[in-house]
């Protein structure tokens, strides 16, 4: 669990993430910041490319920053979008950060309210490692 003033802080990340975020493609500018367990936070933006489907999402550059840096246990991820709604992660993102983080939780905003998801609320049954045995 994420303590209120943890959140805030967390949501100053994304926001400033999402400002620098390269969506000249899309115009849809995504910002997210990652809680480790000991406390570090890693932010990350959506980053576009003109083969749009090699575009990164915000959460997946957070994740792959942390882990880059040696990173492994985390507690949640803060997503913010550039529309008065929630921005709940894509598909491909809900399976890399469960195959990282199965247990994280997934904060969500509108702008006013925020709402936290345990990821695996999002994606049930879902796919993992324990499934990769052929034999
Ligand atoms: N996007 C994210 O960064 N995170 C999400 O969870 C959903 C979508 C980005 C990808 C693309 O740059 C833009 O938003 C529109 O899909």
């Amino acid at each position: 669990m994420v303590s209120k003033k943890q959140i805030q802080v967390l949501l100053q990340h994304a926001y400033d993430a999402q400002k620098i975020a390269h969506a000249k493609y899309s115009g849809f500018k995504v910002g997210a910041a990652l809680q480790t367990r000991d406390g570090e936070i890693f932010s990350g933006c959506n980053i576009e490319s003109s083969s749009l489907g090699l575009t990164i999402c915000a959460e997946r550059v957070a994740l792959t920053k942390a882990l880059s840096e040696g990173k492994t246990k985390f507690v949640a991820i803060l997503i913010v979008g550039p529309v008065k709604d929630y921005c709940p992660p894509c598909g491909a993102c809900r399976q890399l950060l469960y195959d990282y983080a199965p247990n994280i939780d997934i904060i969500l905003t509108d702008g006013k309210n925020i709402k936290s998801v345990p990821l695996s609320e999002l994606l049930p049954f879902a796919f993992e490692e324990t499934k990769l045995r052929i034999k």
